[in-house]
């Protein structure tokens, strides 16, 4: 196959960017889209020229490291597909194709496709986690959890915290990450000590950060690539009233 790409490259945060053109050539259909990107740097490298920077780490769909907006929509067309997953023969031989990283005031371009995510590790930080005693681990069967709970708790832990959420959202909100991970601990029993605190912390930090509040659009859910459903968003809203009334 043989693309056009259009890359977006900028310098630094204060570069004001722009969109490059360059030639993928003799790519394979069973690439991935970052393998394909590889081979467009390994030229350039060849040239003397700068590679383009873009995030990466697994290239499994797990790590939530890869972040793409390709053609308009944060990690490409294909439905419930990670950059690093999403496969060059879902592609057009021929195709031109635009390639821009996430935008959000809470996400500030690093260089070129790569943006600075730690405003999600500082939300995580702020109370995405449960205290525990050092010591022997506790027998697993000591708290008996429904296996419906159980469940929905995996549905919501599927969030790999790569950001796309955002990048879709008009409003550049963060609700969807921070009620995957309200969610996935309010649903554990393990969960239920901090979880007035948790969500009050957690929610504080997400303002702190410049995220957007939430307008129900549902671009969030159309783009995550694990399927993280709109309901950790209502779950979040019913967690963090109850906090409020329990003050
Ligand atoms: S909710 Fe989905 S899109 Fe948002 S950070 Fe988690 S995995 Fe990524
Ligand atoms: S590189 Fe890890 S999810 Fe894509």
């Amino acid at each position: 196959m043989n693309l056009k790409l259009l890359v977006w490259r900028q310098v630094n945060g204060s570069d004001a960017g722009r969109l490059v053109p360059y030639d993928a050539e003799d790519i394979s259909p069973d690439m991935s889209f970052l393998e394909m990107l590889d081979v467009v740097n390994e030229n350039l490298i060849r040239r003397g020229e700068d590679p383009i920077a873009f995030d990466s780490d697994c290239r499994e769909g797990i790590c939530g490291m890869c972040s793409l907006v390709i053609n308009g929509v944060p990690h490409g067309h294909e439905h419930a597909t990670t950059v690093c997953q999403l496969h060059m023969r879902h592609f057009e031989d021929g195709d031109t194709i635009t390639v821009e990283p996430w935008r959000a005031k809470a996400f500030p371009p690093h260089k070129d496709l790569m943006v600075d995510r730690s405003a999600f590790d500082r939300i995580i930080a702020a109370g995405g986690y449960v205290s525990v005693n050092v010591g022997g681990a506790p027998e697993a069967n000591s708290i008996p959890i429904p296996r419906d709970a159980a469940e929905a708790a995996m549905d919501s832990a599927a969030c790999i915290g790569c950001g796309a959420c955002v990048a879709a959202c008009k409003n550049a909100s963060a609700v969807l990450f921070v009620g995957a991970k309200i969610s996935h601990l309010a649903l554990l029993p393990q969960g239920h000590p901090e979880r007035r605190r948790r969500v009050a912390a957690m929610v504080a930090q997400m303002d702190a950060e410049g995220f957007g509040s939430c307008s129900n659009e549902g671009e969030c859910e159309a783009v995550c690539p694990k399927e993280i459903s709109m309901a950790n968003i209502a779950c979040l809203r019913r967690e963090f009233v109850r906090a409020l009334w329990r003050r």
